[in-house]
């Protein structure tokens, strides 16, 4: 039927297999805001070519950047820090995506005229208050009092440089700050909770703007010199963690099979979940590490194994496993004992409320699960579990990473599936379908 995969069939042992999996999905859109403010020709290699990514693509090029996208790269050619042309009461569309919406914003705080941003319905439900409160710091006026899309800002010439405290743990807030204080004359002044930190290395490694960070225990203090033009460059992204991920997990949990996958960002402020998949026992090993322009990439090496154990998450370990909370709970739901997580408000606030999502899954599978605080989980894990019912996966808004657990669920524990919104993993991983097959999935 259209629009729908069903997965009757868990996917047998596979060894020895060489992947790789599409290009960072956060990189990716740093890439294409930022280079869109250099002074000439960026040239991106392994770009993400997901719904998200050309959502930011698109919006750029409406601002009067030149952008063409070929088959092995990107060229997008910047106009400075002060370059962009559009007409008055222009529309944005951010489609899915929630990093797009929200540094868009950021970079056009200089911009004198209306313009309205708006999003898919997914989006639309989004938090936008929490990037509206800084930028009004900077001078940027919002016509009304929408916390979410669709909402209409215009920027000022007069933007002033802030001091701003974020208290999220939120990488887009951070980012919006960091990006919208290079319009700006003089220094912004930003002190965090620790989140991806990849606007940091890139303005530091790739840009070489004067900035100043200072880790400090629970927070980071980030100084940045703005009205500083900034060079053409090149960018060769490296493949997401995120997806990555659906991999790690499906092979732990499918007997007899190995893996490697060539290539991946293994940034720190990423790899919450391999930290998470060792402590529970997994094993997945960083192999041939290296560095390029301060972030770390390395082939990631996972061989199945079930034999793992609950645990109880240190808060302080969300931030660099957000987007994976999802595969989390399903691996949760097969170790020996119960895991506990908490502080995890933020993941109702994604793409989809991924908390609740992630309860009414796991309840699907007839594992105990028990909300705590309304931002924690306690989930009572069962080592031998197999599935045999049948599973209708749909109105989930469309959140890609629910399509894509729930097809490693499928895949891995059993039962007859059925996934509504088949097109939706392309938001974030394209090829996602492509290589489960060439490692022997049976998806119709
Ligand atoms: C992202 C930051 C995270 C993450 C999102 C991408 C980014 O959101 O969930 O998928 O590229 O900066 P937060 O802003 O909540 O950290």
């Amino acid at each position: 039927m259209k629009n729908i995969i069903s997965i009757n069939q868990s996917i047998n042992g596979f060894k020895k297999n060489v992947i790789t999996v599409d290009g960072d999905k956060s990189l990716s859109i740093r890439f294409i805001l930022l280079s869109s403010l250099s002074t000439g020709k960026c040239i991106a290699t392994n770009l993400l070519k997901s719904a998200d990514v050309i959502s930011a693509i698109s919006n750029i090029k409406k601002l009067g950047i030149n952008i063409r996208l070929k088959d092995k790269s990107c060229e997008v050619t910047g106009k400075g820090l002060n370059g962009y042309k559009f007409s008055n009461n222009l529309i944005l569309n951010a489609g899915n995506s929630g990093t797009t919406a929200r540094l868009i914003c950021s970079v056009l705080i200089n911009s004198t005229k209306w313009i309205k941003i708006t999003g898919d319905q997914s989006l639309k439900r989004r938090d936008m208050q929490r990037i509206i409160k800084p930028l009004k710091l900077f001078g940027v006026k919002f016509k009304n009092n929408n916390k979410t899309l669709p909402i209409s800002l215009m920027g000022t010439k007069f933007v002033k440089p802030v001091k701003f405290i974020e208290k999220l743990g939120s990488a887009q807030v951070k980012s919006a700050v960091m990006i919208a204080a290079l319009k700006t004359k003089g220094k912004t002044k930003l002190k965090c909770l620790p989140s991806r930190d990849h606007t940091e290395l890139m303005f530091k490694n790739v840009l070489k703007i004067p900035i100043n960070i200072s880790k400090k225990k629970n927070y980071d203090t980030i100084e940045i010199d703005g009205l500083k033009k900034f060079k053409p460059f090149n960018y060769n992204i490296p493949g997401d963690i995120s997806s990555a991920s659906f991999f790690i997990v499906l092979t732990l949990l499918t007997n007899k099979s190995s893996l490697k996958i060539k290539n991946v960002n293994i940034n720190p402020t990423r790899t919450g979940i391999i930290n998470v998949l060792n402590m529970m026992g997994s094993k997945v090993k960083f192999l041939n590490k290296r560095h390029y322009k301060g972030e770390k990439i390395s082939d990631i090496y996972i061989k199945a194994n079930k034999n793992l154990k609950g645990i109880n998450l240190n808060p302080k370990l969300n931030s660099a496993t957000i987007d994976e909370f999802l595969l989390i709970f399903l691996i949760a739901s097969i170790c020996k004992g119960v895991s506990t997580f908490k502080n995890l408000g933020e993941l109702n606030k994604k793409e989809s409320k991924r908390l609740d999502w992630g309860i009414k899954i796991l309840r699907m599978m007839n594992i105990k699960v028990k909300k705590i605080n309304n931002d924690g989980l306690k989930i009572w894990g069962q080592p031998n579990l197999k599935l045999k019912k049948n599973f209708v996966i749909k109105d989930y808004l469309k959140d890609h990473r629910i399509f894509m657990m729930s097809t490693i669920a499928a895949l891995s524990l059993g039962g007859n599936w059925r996934i509504h919104n088949s097109d939706c993993f392309k938001t974030s991983f394209p090829r996602f379908l492509k290589i489960l097959k060439t490692l022997g999935a049976k998806i119709n």
